[in-house]
């Protein structure tokens, strides 16, 4: 039966009556799944309805390693997902992780996560959201595997680069963008990981036992703006426990949080062989199963894939009469969303691939991702009409970084190093010599993608650190381009790094290089802090991530001044790793199988400061080619009701002679408080673009949501009255100006 809930569809109905002996298309236009113009609710019922057990159980599971196969018969599409979040990974085989040998299939790499949180700019966060949506789109992507917002815990974490940073705030306003963009595509973003995955070693055996305010304050708020803000249409499981229960089937995180309490409509899709058990994916919130490791896969039999937990195992307990059907109907009608949403979306673009527009933003967003830590007598940005022999230095400065890392890992187009961005930079003005310095990983291949470079080297370490010296020697400048890269240990899924120290020698070799040359600037390849024991013998660091195609390009512009950096950093650089909260309250971290976080919500910058610990680099810095001055930080009024707004406003003025965008940040400290809080905490936070001699007044609204923590004994959020103090900076440790006020 078809019932008729709206106009649209009483109208779409009576022209088909009317046309009632035209041919099939008109008539399938009023079948109402079919019907782009009905309802959604009133589509996934009328699918629902028509579908057999067999077919539901189908549409749950995955067909292949990447796709699920939809439902042939009612003409309901296949899903096809892909990796994720940097660009569109390579095809893979149908069955198997190696490559399918497409031809077709080399993407644009945008700049790593971190990069983008380092922009500061939701901006940069949509035009990369649409960016990667439309390369996504063009290769005919349901769904992409991405972003990843796990709250930077560790420096360790091999996966960090892959996140937006330590802080919730920062990261919730970057993944808001984000997924909006992705989604004007037709394309479903996947929200990863959620949640607690916050460290690679046991990912798939820690089980995290964190309190609530912690869970609220810190891990969750970026998945939930994900989610009601971004109006996310699929989130992935993460692959560890919380509180006894594998994430992909974890009852309070997906039932209970996620879709109850924040309404989310869409799928769960479990991460490639999160899911572990039939009966929790059943009833713990699990949508649609992929990339079980199943005895029958492993064993490569021709139907693995019904060996999938929510497959025959699935369906014979329903036939047994173990289970009802329920679940089944409302993982279905998940599904189908879903895939109304993008597959059967009739009006969504075409979508476009490796368009000079795509390079253009991803050179955009290295640009402003870049941070400059350090900058001592202003030896950047290098100037060519003094500069005239430059030594690079560093394995970094010509390794392909899109090949490695794990899932992230991509087959790019093109690739510009940094190196040869600075050739192309200098052209003839200069004389460009490079020096390898030390051997790090000499592999690049990732199932099956081959980068292509020979970098074998055999030439021993004190060797290689001569021949650096002998070029820093004489040279007018030193760049040096290290840091870490995508192998194992290093920033790399599946594993974490060993220690806070830059590895392959890289610390002597720097030591080495400022003897021979102070006019030494040390670039670090990235997404992780590193300790910097080298740092008072540099000129200048900066902190390059991994930057994508347009890396070298990016980063030359921001060397030689073309571009004036504005990136902040998206999470602390810890002089040691025992100043992170993670190894500071659980010296074994990380451990298998039942984990406390004993730092509760004081992690990053919330740590440091609540111990009195100096940072490295404090979080939220990040200098310019320029000076800003921040004027009287003002508040409109001196109390606030518990409906009320207080402006906090600030005049900020580029008091140098280069343009340049400043990125203005609020914390609030509570002054007295029932429960513990941080120092303070970021509020708010804007970027604005300044001529030289010019002003801009920045203006924060500051509400009771802004000055509220969780209290988990009443378990809801709480605004107590009293003196809260909003400060306004440079960074979290470089504070302009303060202001109080009241909230009644
Ligand atoms: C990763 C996910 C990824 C998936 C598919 C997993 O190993 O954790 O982030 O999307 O593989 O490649």
């Amino acid at each position: 039966m078809i019932r008729i809930r709206t106009p649209r569809l009483l109208a779409a109905l009576l022209v088909a009556a009317a046309a009632a002996c035209s041919p099939a298309p008109e008539r399938a236009a009023v079948v109402p799944y079919l019907d782009p113009d009905a309802p959604l609710e009133e589509r996934v019922e009328d699918a629902l309805a028509r579908m057999t057990l067999r077919e539901k159980i189908d549409l749950i599971h995955a067909q292949s390693k990447f796709s699920s196969p939809g439902v042939p018969r009612l003409g309901i599409p296949e899903l096809w997902a892909t990796d994720g979040p940097h660009g569109i990974r390579p095809e893979v085989q149908w069955d198997e992780w190696d490559q399918a040998g497409w031809t077709n299939d080399s993407c644009v790499a945008f700049p790593a996560l971190t990069c983008l949180a380092a922009t500061w700019n939701p901006a940069m966060a949509d035009l990369y959201g649409r960016s990667i949506g439309e390369e996504a789109r063009y290769r005919e992507k349901d769904i992409l595997l991405g972003p990843g917002v796990n709250i930077y815990r560790t420096p360790l974490n091999g996966r960090n680069f892959e996140y937006m940073g330590e802080d919730p705030l920062l990261a919730s306003r970057m993944v808001v963008p984000y997924v909006r963009g992705v989604q004007r595509n037709g394309v479903a973003a996947c929200v990863k990981h959620y949640a607690l995955n916050n460290e690679e070693t046991f990912r798939h055996s820690i089980d995290v036992d964190v309190d609530d305010r912690a869970l609220r304050e810190i891990y969750l708020p970026a998945f939930h703006a994900a989610v009601t803000e971004g109006g996310a249409w699929s989130l992935m499981g993460g692959y560890n426990l919380y509180r006894g229960e594998h994430c992909c089937h974890n009852d309070r995180l997906l039932n209970e949080i996620l879709k109850e309490e924040w309404g989310f409509d869409g799928a769960v899709i479990s991460d490639w062989g999160g899911t572990h058990d039939t009966d929790e994916a059943i009833r713990n919130g699990l949508d649609l199963e992929f990339g079980s490791w199943t005895d029958g896969l492993a064993a490569g039999a021709a139907n693995a894939y019904e060996s999938y937990y929510l497959a025959l195992p699935y369906l014979q307990k329903i036939e047994r009469g173990e289970i009802g059907t329920d679940e089944l109907d409302e993982k279905v009608r998940r599904v189908l969303r879903l895939t109304f949403r993008t597959a059967m979306n009739t009006r969504k673009p075409f979508g476009s691939f490796c368009s000079e527009e795509h390079y253009t933003a991803a050179r955009r967003i290295g640009e402003e991702g870049i941070v400059l830590l350090r900058n001592e007598k202003q030896m950047l940005p290098l100037d060519l009409s003094v500069v005239r022999r430059i030594a690079v230095v560093g394995e970094n400065a010509v390794k392909m970084m899109t090949v490695g890392g794990g899932s992230s890992s991509l087959k790019v187009e093109r690739e510009i190093s940094p190196l040869d961005g600075i050739r192309a930079r200098t052209g003839d003005t200069a004389t460009v010599v490079w020096a390898r310095g030390y051997v790090g990983d000499t592999g690049g291949t990732y199932n099956g993608v081959v980068s292509g470079q020979e970098l074998r080297d055999d030439r021993s370490a004190e060797a290689l650190v001569a021949e650096a010296v002998a070029a820093a020697r004489n040279a007018d400048a030193v760049i040096f381009i290290g840091g870490l890269n995508k192998s194992e240990n290093q920033d790399c899924e599946g594993t974490d790094r060993r220690s806070l120290a830059l590895p392959y020698g890289q610390e002597r070799l720097i030591g080495a290089l400022a003897d021979a040359n102070p006019r030494l600037a040390v670039v670090l390849v990235s997404g992780n802090a590193v300790a910097m024991p080298w740092l008072d013998r540099t000129a200048a660091v900066v902190q390059a991530w991994y930057l994508g195609s347009e890396a070298g390009s990016a980063l030359a512009s921001v060397l030689f001044g073309d571009t004036n950096p504005s990136g902040k950093l998206p999470f602390t650089f810890p002089a040691r790793l025992e100043d992170c909260s993670a190894h500071a309250t659980d010296p074994h971290f990380p451990h298998d199988g039942p984990t406390r976080y004993r730092d509760g919500i004081f992690v990053g910058y919330r740590w440091l400061e609540r111990e009195g610990i100096e940072p490295l680099f404090p979080f939220g810095h990040g200098l310019s080619y320029t000076t800003f001055v921040y004027g009287p930080v003002r508040a409109d009024r001196p109390t606030l009701g518990e409906r009320g707004t207080v402006r906090i406003s600030v005049d900020v003025t580029n008091t140098g002679d280069r343009a340049g965008a400043e990125v203005v940040q609020l914390y609030i400290a509570d002054r007295v408080s029932s429960l513990p809080r941080p120092v303070k905490e970021l509020k708010d936070f804007e970027k604005v673009w300044l001529r030289p001699g010019e002003t801009a007044t920045v203006v924060f609204s500051v509400t009771a949501s802004e000055l509220s923590y969780y209290d988990d004994t009443q378990g809801r959020w709480v605004a107590e009255p009293g003196t809260f103090e909003a400060l306004v900076g440079a960074s979290s440790a470089d504070i302009r100006g303060t202001v109080l006020f009241e909230l009644r």
